[in-house]
């Protein structure tokens, strides 16, 4: 059985189909139509919920904390001990004279956010998670940001960004969800004390959310064909699509091992099932080069679920984060019933979505080292769209030097070929080479001996070589100004260093 909140209502779903997504459930056995659905891929936003759950519970009292999700791409069973909030919740318990709207959609009627309305409800949510997480109004990069998920084909974005400043305009609305949270939690932990595992069952046919990593090796071990799963932002889009029917699944998503994340003086330790969201501040505070990369990973509502663990685990020669964690000689950790198992990332990869993850393994934890004060890194995405789309090409390169000569190179594609993949070449050639543009030029000069890549809907194979030339003839501008600049600064008293060259590439216009 699993236990959740939805819409302030405790639920208790015991047999269920394993692959029911959240927005099926809502729409046809709780006839919570609200909630639409255009996609079932991610890509719309107009199936946006908010998830709540208790990220701290101490002496009675706990803090629960919301985020938008796409309830498309959402497991049923993944919801057990959380909160959902839907569009039909938002109206309740609002007292502000607004006409009984939240201000949210007070701010949309007046500044005439919606007209056919379809995606209203997910643009509704995106909008009521910025105003719970946010006092005032936080400017329009955050809006943007939290928006960036929600397609609307026919009102114009302006009017919902006006309607995103308008919200917080208005007398404040206490957000009334997290007490009703409260006491949910209090039920489930005396439930979750019982020793069960949260499981969903339907025939032969089942759903586990263990919440420890002893649990998910015993259970594989038991279940040897069961397929993992963490956020579900690719798993859901196999269900959708492809139809695929797992006879057994098993959520790594609440294991408490697994969603941990640690920072020492040395690495990064990041548990294969924390979210984005909740790692990529921390961890780009120390590789600030990385923070577009994360930022252009989907949406909010795709950050807010998925996870590195799942995205190592998709394998897809296209996922961005497996460059950067090679580039970064990024070592994996592989759990089983026989103990844990440690791998450099490179190694993980050994065919189009084929990895070295045994039959009895689960990905448990990813360890990125910090850098030495004189690493260079450069993270560059090429994509059709901006945001919440998919890499063309994904080059990252770090770079060690000494007294300007390189004296290390680790340089890594995803994008050129069937896995991501260090490009050993190039790597080579930098090596013992000055940091200027030359190096670099020269540099791209040899990456047909790397990769022969292939032409498919997102481009030519002639046009991700070329792309992949003029990104590190950028890397080399962009390196040897950033040393001038900083020789300049140490050396004489020019007020102001020379402005580097922007790091934002929009569209693919190189
Ligand atoms: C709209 C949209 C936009 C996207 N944009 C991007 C993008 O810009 N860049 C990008 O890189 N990706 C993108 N993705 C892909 C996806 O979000 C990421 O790959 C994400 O990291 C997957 O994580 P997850 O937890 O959701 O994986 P899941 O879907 O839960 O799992 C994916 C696979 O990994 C396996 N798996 C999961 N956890 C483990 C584990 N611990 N051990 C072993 N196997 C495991 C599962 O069995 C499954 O095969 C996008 C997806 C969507 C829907
Ligand atoms: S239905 Fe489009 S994102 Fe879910
Ligand atoms: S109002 Fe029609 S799609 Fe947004």
């Amino acid at each position: 059985m699993i236990q959740f909140l939805f819409n302030g209502m405790p639920i208790k779903v015991e047999k269920c189909s394993p692959n029911r997504t959240t927005l099926d459930w809502l729409r046809t056995k709780k006839g919570k139509t609200g909630t639409k659905e255009g996609c079932a891929t991610g890509d719309c936003g107009a199936c946006t919920i908010l998830v709540g759950e208790e990220v701290e519970h101490s002496g009675g009292k706990s803090v629960w904390q919301y985020k938008t999700m796409n309830s498309c791409l959402m497991l049923l069973g993944n919801v057990h001990g959380k909160h959902i909030l839907t569009i039909e919740a938002v109206t309740t318990n609002i007292h502000a004279g607004l006409a009984d709207l939240h201000p949210v959609q007070q701010a949309m009627v007046e500044c005439h956010g919606s007209q056919c309305g379809f995606c209203t409800p997910g643009i509704i949510m995106s909008l009521l998670g910025l105003y719970i997480n946010h006092k005032s109004y936080p400017g329009k990069k955050t809006v943007i940001e939290a928006l960036g998920g929600n397609l609307c084909r026919c009102t114009g974005y302006q009017p919902i960004l006006k309607a995103a400043e308008k919200a917080f305009e208005y007398e404040r609305i206490a957000e009334p969800w997290s007490a009703m949270a409260c006491r949910f939690s209090q039920q489930l932990i005396d439930e979750t004390n019982k020793g069960k595992i949260p499981h969903l069952q339907d025939g032969e046919r089942a759903f586990y959310i263990p919440q420890s990593a002893a649990d998910v090796v015993a259970l594989k071990a038991k279940h040897t064909t069961a397929t993992f799963v963490a956020g579900a932002t690719d798993f859901a889009i196999e269900l959708n699509q492809q139809l695929r029917q797992p006879q057994t699944i098993i959520s790594v998503s609440q294991v408490a091992e697994f969603i941990s994340f640690t920072e020492t003086a040395s690495e990064f330790q990041i548990g294969a099932a924390v979210p984005y969201k909740e790692f990529t501040e921390s961890l780009c505070q120390h590789y600030p080069e990385a923070t577009e990369l994360f930022e252009r990973l989907g949406s909010m509502q795709v950050r807010n679920a998925g996870t590195l663990g799942g995205s190592l685990g998709n394998a897809s020669p296209i996922g961005d984060p497996a460059p950067l964690l090679i580039a970064l000689n990024a070592q994996m950790n592989l759990q089983s019933s026989q103990g844990t198992r440690v791998i450099d990332v490179e190694d993980f990869f050994i065919g189009y979505r084929k990895t070295s993850l045994k039959e009895n393994e689960v990905i448990s934890k990813i360890i990125i080292p910090k850098r030495s004060e004189s690493l260079k890194l450069a993270c560059h995405k090429i994509s059709k769209r901006f945001e919440d789309d998919i890499s063309t090409v994904c080059l990252i390169l770090a770079v060690d030097h000494r007294n300007n000569v390189i004296t290390s190179a680790r340089c890594a594609f995803g994008g050129m070929a069937a896995t991501p993949a260090r490009a050993h070449k190039i790597e080579q050639q930098l090596l013992g080479g000055k940091i200027n543009a030359t190096t670099f030029i020269k540099a791209g000069e040899v990456v047909e001996r790397d990769f022969s890549p292939l032409t498919d809907v997102r481009a030519t194979a002639d046009y991700r070589l070329a792309v992949s030339k003029n990104l590190l003839k950028r890397i080399g501008i962009e390196f040897s100004q950033a040393s001038i600049a900083r020789f300049s600064l140490a050396t004489t008293t020019v007020p102001e260093a020379p402005s580097p060259i922007s790091t934002r590439i929009r569209h693919a216009s190189l």
